[in-house]
């Protein structure tokens, strides 16, 4: 068996099961990019300090590309007896190019160099979920495009409640994606500090200039307490935050849309190419897509809450039971990329059935709140007057425009022959001007924010 890098005081090797419950290889070699770019800049900084020669820099950074290389092109072995990618890539250099690589590790502990490398995934993990991001608000937007006009019943309490423009309401998906996005960038801002040179977490006595690293690896600046650099993982748990409130904005999309492809609904219909069937009954064709969107919104919570509880209680600084915060990271950002992306598709898939839902929408007194907006007398009196009109209505199984002026007369004197002008879905739509509502001139300037904002054509 090789000898452990750490293995001075050890006289007895460890046991099979331990070194297989406390590797992390078969996992974090994820992090190899990272960790070899934070490696370079590490060895960068020891040389024009003076720690080691220009010579061993240059070694180790030969070393370290073509480790990379070979990782890449699937000739590099990870070994479990090295345990983690680290403790892997720094073995491996010393076997590619012998004693510079024993410098590497000066001034620098696994604690700090995990950190600096897990700081640099997520800041690429942000920037490539910002992009999926982008691409769903899009095609959201360009879904809106296509349904210029279309009038839906808004619900509350999945009960009918008033009419609004179909564009108005993908364009709310669309406003919860930006902010979903703007948090990202937020975490983004306060993770980007450097704690590479934090050490153990003590820091250390070597004359080592930790702001230079910070500057070549792209980090705003050091992080100044050096116990918090390596103890703390609230950047993590913000992240995960964040893709945890997307996840549950795309699993409420997800749920409107398999309610809308319903027999019982019936506003969308999705494509072959978003749809799959059943092996059972033959004419099924089933949104699985957005339901498993729905679904794995609960993968994306519980990463989340593992994050959390693992954190809770540990004593400063690093404890081992930190290296357990990795796989809920891979797992968060794997599965929210591939819901972002299923959902632009499925956005781009689906056909809106104008027909059946226009005929439709008489159903529910969508109107009946633009009426009682329009009496021009105290709306509590208004709303207890339409209140009535609408239960004759339900007696008689008519809609509100159907009752004659002498039938709304008799609820109540104030009626006169405009109603008409403000009863049946298209009326009442056309009522709406307060900004952010949706009226049609305030729906196409949200339509037009948008399209400037996102770039489209
Ligand atoms: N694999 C470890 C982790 O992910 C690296 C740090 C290990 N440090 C230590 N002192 N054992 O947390």
């Amino acid at each position: 068996k090789e000898a452990k890098l750490w293995g001075g005081r050890f006289e007895e090797s460890v046991t099979d099961a331990v070194e297989r419950f406390t590797e992390s290889i078969s996992f974090d070699k994820a992090l190899y990019k990272h960790d070899i770019m934070g490696s370079k800049a590490h060895a960068s900084m020891l040389a024009k300090q003076g720690l080691i020669t220009v010579n061993d820099r240059d070694s180790i950074h030969e070393g370290l590309s073509e480790i990379e290389r070979r990782i890449e092109s699937g000739e590099f072995e990870w070994r479990t007896d090295r345990e983690d990618v680290h403790m892997n890539i720094e073995a491996a250099l010393t076997d590619l190019i012998g004693e510079p690589a024993k410098k590497l590790h000066t001034a620098r502990s696994r604690n700090d160099q995990v950190l600096t490398d897990f700081r640099l995934w997520i800041r690429d993990a942000i920037d490539a979920i910002g992009v999926k991001i982008k691409y769903l608000q899009v095609s959201l937007v360009k879904l809106a495009m296509k349904n210029e006009g279309v009038i839906v019943p808004g619900y509350t309490h999945l009960q009918r409640a008033q009419p609004v423009l179909l564009q108005h309401l993908l364009l709310a998906f669309v406003e919860q994606l930006e902010r979903d996005a703007g948090r990202l960038l937020d975490c983004r801002v306060r993770l980007n500090f450097c704690p590479l040179g934090a050490c153990a977490l003590a820091g250390t006595g070597l004359p080592i200039d930790r702001f230079m690293t910070s500057d070549a690896l792209e980090f705003t600046a050091p992080m100044r307490n050096s116990i918090d650099a390596v103890s703390d993982r609230d950047f993590v748990m913000e992240f995960l935050s964040a893709n945890a409130i997307t996840s549950i904005h795309l699993s409420r999309l997800g749920e409107e849309w398999v309610l809308w492809a319903s027999e019982e609904f019936g506003f969308i219909t999705p494509s072959d190419k978003v749809s799959t069937g059943s092996s059972i009954m033959p004419q099924k064709k089933n949104p699985d897509p957005m339901e498993l969107v729905r679904g794995k919104s609960a993968r994306v919570v519980g990463d989340l809450v593992t994050l959390l509880t693992l954190c809770k209680g540990l004593p400063l600084a690093y404890n081992r039971d930190l290296q357990e915060d990795k796989e809920p990271v891979f797992d968060s950002v794997k599965t929210i990329l591939g819901m972002l992306e299923v959902s632009a598709e499925f956005a781009q898939n689906i056909t809106f059935n104008r027909e059946r839902i226009q005929k439709s929408l008489p159903a529910g007194h969508l109107d009946a709140t633009t009426l009682a907006d329009y009496l021009g007398i105290p709306f509590r009196t208004s709303h207890d007057i339409v209140g009535r009109a609408v239960a004759v209505c339900v007696s008689k199984g008519c809609e509100l425009q159907a009752l004659s002026v002498d039938e709304l007369k008799s609820i109540d004197p104030v009626f006169e022959k405009d109603v008409y002008e403000f009863l049946g879905v298209e009326n009442a739509v056309k009522k709406f001007s307060s900004y952010g509502s949706t009226g049609s001139a305030c729906v196409a300037s949200q339509l037009d924010h948008w399209v400037t904002k996102l770039e489209i054509n």
